[in-house]
C-alpha cells in the first residue's frame, strides 16, 4: 500500500516526539513492504514565526493532498497573551476544520507496567479500556456569535455552544460503528438537565441508536461522568461527547493511563477516493515548553498515534498491532522516559520501540 503522509511537527516537544514517530513509521513501512511518501509543513508557533500565520496556505495544500497528517504539538509561551485568533492553537483548529475531521478518537487504557504511576488505586484502573469520541468541529470552539464587546462593567465575552442534527448524527454513527468492533457499548455524555444544545444531542443520539440494536446505549451527565471516570473507569467502552466536554474529560482520562505522554489521538473525517479515511493524528499532550529541546519527552503518545493512523486511516491492523505490542514491550522493559519514572531519552525510547518491532 502507498501511504501519503503530511508531517506537522509543530512546536516544543512536538518536534522531538514526531521525529521518533516517523522513525517507527518508516520502519513499519519497510518491514511490511509498503511505500511511504512524506511532505513536511509548518503549523502553530513556528508557522507564525516563519509565515506570520499559524495555519499557512502551503500547509493546507499539503495536508489536504495527503491521505493522513501526523502532528506533534502546537503552542509557545511567547504567544500566551495574544488574542485567540492569532495564537498557535488557532492553527490546530484551522487544520482540523480544513480536513473536516469531525470525530476525535482518544483511546484511554491502563498499562500493567504503569499501574503504580497513576495516583488512583491499582484495582480501580487495572483493565480500563475505553475510547473517548470527542466531536471536533462544533460547539464552543467554532460557534458564533463569539468575541469580546463593549467596555467597562458592561464589557462582555461571548461564545456559543451550538450543534446541528447533522453534526451530531455523523459523530454518533462513527461511535456506534466503533463500538461494534469493541465491547458494544456507547455512553453519551451531555448536560441535558440544563442546556438545550444537550437536549438536542441526547435526542439525536437516541434516534441514531435505533439503527444499532446490537449496541447498548446509556446517557450520563457530564459532571457525573467526570466522577465516574475515576470511580469506575472500567464501566466505559465508547464514550461520546461534544467538543469542550471531550477536551476536558480526555485530560482526566490521562490520569488513568499513568501519564498524558502516553495518550495518542486520531481525528477522522470522511472516506477518500483512495479508500483511506481522512485523518489527523496527534498525541493528546501539548508542546511542553519547559522540557522542549532536551530529548526528555515521552514519544509514546506520538508513536501510538502512528499505530492509530495505520489502523484507522489505512486499515492496516497487523501493522498497528505490531506497534502497539512493541510499545507494551518497552513499557514492560522499563526503558521509559522521566514522566514514567525512567531515565531513557526521547530517542532511546524510539530506538527501543524499533528494536521491539
Ligand atoms: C487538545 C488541545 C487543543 C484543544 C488546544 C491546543 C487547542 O487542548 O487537543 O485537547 O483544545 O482542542
Ligand atoms: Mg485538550
Amino acid at each position: 500500500m502507498k501511504l501519503k503522509i503530511c508531517l506537522c511537527p509543530g512546536d516544543g516537544i512536538g518536534v522531538e516526539v514526531t521525529r521518533e514517530a516517523v522513525r517507527v513509521l518508516e520502519h513499519v513501512v519497510r518491514k511490511f513492504g509498503h511505500d511511504l511518501e512524506t511532505s513536511e509543513a509548518l503549523l502553530g508557533g513556528i508557522a507564525i514565526h516563519e509565515t506570520g500565520t499559524p495555519f499557512p496556505e502551503d500547509t493546507r495544500v499539503k495536508a489536504t493532498a495527503a491521505d493522513a497528517t501526523l502532528m506533534g504539538a502546537v503552542g509557545l509561551p511567547e504567544f500566551d497573551n495574544w488574542p485567540p485568533e492569532k495564537r498557535p492553537e488557532r492553527g490546530l483548529l484551522g487544520i482540523r476544520n480544513a480536513l473536516g475531521v469531525y470525530a476525535n478518537l482518544r483511546p484511554v487504557r491502563s498499562y500493567k507496567a504503569l499501574l503504580d504511576k497513576s495516583p488512583l488505586k491499582n484495582d480501580r484502573i487495572d483493565g480500563t479500556d475505553m475510547v473517548i469520541v470527542r466531536e471536533l468541529l462544533g460547539g464552543l470552539y467554532y460557534g458564533t456569535p463569539r468575541g469580546i464587546t463593549g467596555s467597562g462593567p458592561e464589557q462582555r465575552g461571548t461564545n456559543t455552544m451550538t450543534y446541528t442534527r447533522a453534526e451530531i448524527e455523523r459523530v454518533t454513527r462513527m461511535s456506534f460503528e466503533l463500538a461494534r468492533g469493541r465491547r458494544k457499548k456507547v455512553t453519551s455524555v451531555d448536560k441535558s438537565n440544563v442546556l438545550e444544545v444537550s437536549q438536542l444531542w441526547r435526542m439525536v443520539v437516541t434516534d441514531v441508536a435505533t439503527g444499532y440494536p446490537d449496541i447498548e446505549l446509556d446517557h450520563l451527565l457530564v459532571d457525573n461522568c467526570a466522577m465516574q471516570l475515576v470511580l469506575n473507569p472500567k464501566r466505559f467502552d465508547v464514550v461520546l461527547m461534544e467538543n469542550t466536554f471531550g477536551d476536558i474529560l480526555s485530560d482526566e482520562g490521562a490520569v488513568l493511563a499513568g501519564s498524558i505522554g502516553m495518550l495518542p489521538s486520531a481525528s477522522i473525517g470522511d472516506k477518500l477516493p483512495s479508500g483511506a479515511w481522512v485523518g489527523l493524528y496527534e498525541p493528546v499532550h501539548g508542546s511542553a515548553p519547559d522540557i522542549a529541546g532536551q530529548n526528555k519527552a515521552n514519544p509514546l503518545g506520538a508513536i501510538g498515534s502512528v499505530a492509530a493512523m495505520l489502523e484507522y486511516s489505512f486499515g492496516l491492523k497487523d501493522e498497528a498491532a505490531a506497534v502497539n505490542r512493541a510499545m507494551e514491550d518497552v513499557l514492560n522493559s522499563g526503558r521509559v522516559s522521566a514522566d514514567l519514572g525512567g531515565t531513557a531519552s526521547t530517542s532511546d525510547v524510539g530506538t527501543s520501540v524499533l528494536e521491539a518491532i
